[in-house]
């Protein structure tokens, strides 16, 4: 069985540690880059990553009217990214025309960016669900309810939390892609991640992408951090249970 893709979180403040960070990898990555990268190097970040031979998941969360966002898609698909999100509470609409916005932009007929709808966010306690958003469900049920809706508009997946992965993947199928944070090898920091799993329970798990930033952007030998996930996703023990 094929383990889960990992996905690197690049979140550095620029493009000097950014590429840095990715000289030290021996291979090719899949790598995350996020709002505060792009906003500070803009697109051009993403051709110095892809020229690398890097795939790229731009994590901008997109979250407007439909027609806005199915605009702003048409710009992401043109830059050739592999995957990019948006947020579920804009609705099945706005997720239908960000995929008709993705299409349209694509360089290559049928081959767009994989889309992938954030459910709720994991600094979204229960209880900011109810006093502040005013929303009754429970957050269990949210989250089903935007990976259902998710679906229904055609998008390819979910962010989600290791925890929810098998229980998404019931609800919408198994070819419904779950992409989950909050990995930690066994014995490292959670830094300020509340429920961590380890790469091999996200395996167990069936999740089909991970992401993973300070473990291995923060490691001391971070092409060695690298690979030991990538074992420990494949099935192979990593040093730690050795
Ligand atoms: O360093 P760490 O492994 O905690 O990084 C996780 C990455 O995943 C960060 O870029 C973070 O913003 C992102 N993320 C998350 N939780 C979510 C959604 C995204 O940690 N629910």
């Amino acid at each position: 069985m094929a383990g889960p893709t990992l996905i690197i979180a690049l979140d550095f403040p620029s493009e000097r540690e950014t590429l840095a960070f990715l000289d030290q990898l021996k291979k090719p990555a899949y790598v995350k880059v996020g709002m505060e990268l792009f906003y500070r190097e803009g697109p051009a970040i993403l051709q110095k990553i892809k020229a690398r031979g890097h795939r790229i998941f731009l994590d901008l969360k997109l979250h407007d009217i439909p027609n806005t966002v199915k605009s702003a898609m048409r710009n992401l698909a043109f830059h050739e990214v592999d995957m990019v999100n948006l947020h579920g509470a804009g609705g099945v609409k706005m997720m239908r025309q960000a995929l008709e916005g993705l299409e349209e932009g694509s360089r290559e007929r049928g081959k767009r960016p994989l889309c992938i709808a954030v459910t709720q966010l994991t600094s979204t306690g229960e209880d900011m669900l109810h006093k502040e958003l005013l929303i009754g469900a429970s957050l269990t049920e949210t989250v089903e309810h935007y990976a259902r809706m998710a679906k229904e508009a055609g998008l390819d997946g979910v962010v989600c939390s290791v925890h929810e992965a098998k229980r998404i993947h019931q609800v919408c199928g198994e070819g419904f892609l779950t992409v989950t944070p909050g990995i930690r090898p066994a014995g490292q920091s959670a830094d300020d991640q509340v429920r961590v799993a380890s790469p091999a329970y996200a395996r167990e798990q069936g999740c089909d992408y991970v992401v993973v930033g300070r473990p291995i952007t923060q490691a001391e030998d971070k092409a060695a951090a690298y690979e030991n996930i990538l074992r420990e996703l494949e099935g192979i023990p990593g040093k730690g249970k050795e």
